[in-house]
């Protein structure tokens, strides 16, 4: 399975800022690149079409949709629809992300709505995963997991598995410089990739897991060897070109 190091620009960069760490990231990464790697960046809207242009015939370099509104069109102010995304280049697109759950206030069946309707729509999605710390300390991690994957991938979107990645990123991680233990990532992972199986059989072993939360550039060759991760999502180590292409090439 190919490994998918991605980055979540969150709400940073103007068009020409983007624009610029896209071409610079092109430069720094593409040359050496494995084959078994892919890049998938995450800018804001505005700057989707900047990062598509700067990615043009680089077949390992892809764009994604921080979110959208799970419906074609219609009277939905200040929301995106799928087919926006991908008239903007865009071919992923994320669902789930702990900010949006918990700044944003959405829900697990919304979650869940997004994830099929964005690949139903022809986007590939990745789904965001992850307990918090007091969800942790009560040891319910498992429980998180399991009822996040459960309304995140309703029926609908189970059939879709080959254009599916799931990525387990604690929130007690996420923008605080605090990393996931080996083990706690190990488990994490390990239980994740059972129960995927379990709700869609042998199809969810090709399902890339990725990480996230605090990856840099001196612990992502670490967290990259571990059993069942695939990938990483990355954001504030993401924004610079030089820092994104030293996690991209660990
Ligand atoms: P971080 O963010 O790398 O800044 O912890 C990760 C994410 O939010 O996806």
């Amino acid at each position: 399975m190919k490994k998918l190091m991605a980055a979540n620009w969150k709400m940073y960069k103007t068009r020409a800022e983007a624009e610029a760490t896209a071409r610079e990231m092109v430069r720094l990464i593409a040359p050496g690149l494995p084959e078994d790697r892919e890049l998938l960046v995450f800018p804001p809207f505005t700057a989707l079409a900047a990062v598509a242009g700067a990615f043009a015939g680089q077949k390992s370099f892809a764009v994604g949709g921080q979110n959208f509104w799970p419906h074609g069109e219609g009277a939905f102010t200040g929301e995106i629809a799928p087919g926006m995304l991908l008239d903007a280049g865009c071919t992923w697109a994320l669902a789930g992300h702990s900010e949006r759950r918990w700044v944003l206030g959405e829900n697990d069946d919304l979650v869940g709505e997004k994830v099929a309707y964005g690949l139903q729509k022809g986007l590939s999605m990745v789904l965001c995963i992850g307990e918090k710390l007091e969800e942790r300390r009560a040891k319910k991690v498992e429980e998180v997991l399991d009822r996040q994957l459960e309304r995140g991938l309703v029926p609908a979107a189970r059939e879709f598995a080959n254009r599916l990645a799931v990525a387990y990123e604690p929130v007690w991680a996420i923008g605080t410089g605090e990393v996931a233990g080996r083990e706690e990532i190990r488990q994490a992972h390990a239980h994740t990739r059972d129960r995927l199986v379990q709700m869609m059989g042998e199809k969810a072993l090709e399902i890339p897991l990725l990480y996230g939360g605090s990856v840099k550039p001196d612990n992502a060759s670490e967290i990259l060897a571990l059993d069942n991760v695939d990938g990483v999502l990355v954001g504030g180590a993401s924004l610079t070109a030089e820092s994104f292409s030293r996690i991209a090439l660990a």
